[in-house]
């Protein structure tokens, strides 16, 4: 199963990743983030573009997420799996999760390939919005790495690229969330349409907003964040393909 991997924070340079070559993909969307990037890591064959580009220039709100799962789609990507940086509502810093459950509370994002202009209008199931085969694979790669890992919770899609209010994120809580991202939708719908198996694997690098008494800086965030992206490559190390 060709494996893609959809980088998040601080995952533009991707040093584990030996690179074999790079590829410029032409969507009807437009253009992805990056060229896709076609390497190994530990031997298993991935491809690879950091969702928010080169230099991290994208904010959440401006990514080409249809160029970009498109692009998988394209060169033939089967399994994508989503690295997410995350705020945690139940969940503390340096939690590796897999949330089986998103709740959308983006907004204005192109978020479909069935915007009925070609005629055609579609209801892609999204019932369980994560693939279920692939979250196992993920969570016994993790498992086999010695890592614990969560597996199951509800993600927070918010519009960013501003953090929460404490209210908005007690709202969350209520609303059945376990964590807060800004990337995970429109890209998981995105690629039920596209009928890929995608799985996202977050780690969490704050405590949401009147969650902790600290105010939520990247010096924070950075404190989590290298445990958060060590613990990624160890996953994807222990995946085979
Ligand atoms: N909220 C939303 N997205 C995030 C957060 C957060 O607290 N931390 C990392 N991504």
């Amino acid at each position: 199963m060709k494996l893609g991997v959809i980088g998040g924070s601080g995952l533009s340079h991707f040093e584990e990743l030996e690179v074999m070559s790079r590829e410029i993909v032409r969507t009807p969307y437009g253009e992805p983030s990056a060229p896709v990037v076609h390497g190994k890591i530990n031997g298993t064959e991935f491809c690879f573009i950091p969702r928010h580009g080169a230099g991290h220039r994208l904010p959440p709100h401006r990514i080409n997420y249809r160029a970009n799962i498109w692009a998988m789609k394209e060169i033939g990507v089967e399994a994508v799996i989503a690295l997410a940086t995350v705020g945690g509502i139940t969940k503390g810093p340096e939690t590796l999760i897999t949330p089986d459950q998103v709740i959308d509370y983006t907004w204005g994002r192109e978020h479909t390939f069935f915007d009925g202009l070609n005629g055609n209008v579609t209801h892609a199931d999204f019932t369980s919005p994560f693939c279920d085969e692939l979250r196992q694979r993920l969570i016994d790669a993790a498992r086999g790495a010695g890592l614990d890992i969560v597996e199951t919770g509800t993600y927070a899609a918010t519009q960013g690229p501003r953090l929460e209010s404490a209210a908005e994120i007690r709202r969350l809580e209520q609303d059945g969330n376990d964590i807060v991202g800004m990337t995970v939708m429109p890209e998981a719908g995105l690629a039920r349409e596209l009928g890929l198996c995608y799985a996202a694997i977050a780690t969490v690098v704050n405590w949401a907003a009147g969650k902790s008494d600290e105010e939520i800086t990247q010096s924070v965030i950075d404190r989590h964040l290298g445990k958060g992206l060590a613990d990624y490559m160890a996953v994807l190390s222990a995946l085979n393909a």
